[in-house]
């Protein structure tokens, strides 16, 4: 049923070839929290069988960090994530999600959550980060883009990307 749901709002405005920004609100607004909405599906599975393999092909390195990227827009990025952010946080480890899409966000729509403050904002040191990483469920805390900058490249290649 969600696989037809999703197939439905992606073919609408598609027909024609016309893919409006519209089209696009609408499918941006779509749950696309399976894990969460539905974790007895084949595809929450899969989700879960990501994440086993990422922790097998990691054992010897303590990995902490995982960057989900693509070189195209559009191409799930955002889904990934927040699916593989929900499994990770099954296994009771502390989750943090980061949106590090400073151009166009989307993680606070699918989570429903403020994007009033975030990651730009911890970025430029105007908030701490106590102040703006937003528990989700259980271990899972979600550090929405925030406002948006005018200069995001800039703010990506920034040396206060090292947390630690
Ligand atoms: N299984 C699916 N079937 C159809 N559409 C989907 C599915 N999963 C996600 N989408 C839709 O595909 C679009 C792109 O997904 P998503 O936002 O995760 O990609 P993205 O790579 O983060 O995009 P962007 O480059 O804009 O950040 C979204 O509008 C989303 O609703
Ligand atoms: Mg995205």
């Amino acid at each position: 049923m969600y696989q037809n749901l999703v197939k439905t709002y992606a073919s609408i405005g598609k027909s024609d070839d016309v893919y409006t920004n519209r089209t696009r609100e609408l499918e941006e607004n779509i749950h696309m929290l399976i894990v969460q909405d539905n974790p007895k599906s084949p595809l929450s599975e899969s989700y879960r069988t990501l994440r086993t393999n990422i922790q097998f092909s990691s054992f010897d390195d303590n990995m902490s960090t995982i960057l989900v990227t693509s070189s195209t827009p559009a191409e799930r990025k955002s889904t990934v994530s927040s699916n593989l952010a929900l499994a990770m946080a099954e296994t009771n480890k502390k989750v943090l999600l980061i949106d590090c899409d400073l151009r166009r966000p989307s993680i606070h729509k699918k989570f429903n959550l403020s994007n009033e403050k975030g990651f730009s904002n911890l970025l430029i040191g105007q908030y701490a980060f106590n102040e703006i990483a937003q528990k989700y469920i259980g271990d899972l805390y979600v550090l929405t883009s925030g406002t948006i900058p005018p200069n995001p490249s800039e703010m990506l290649s920034s040396k206060k990307w090292n947390f630690s």
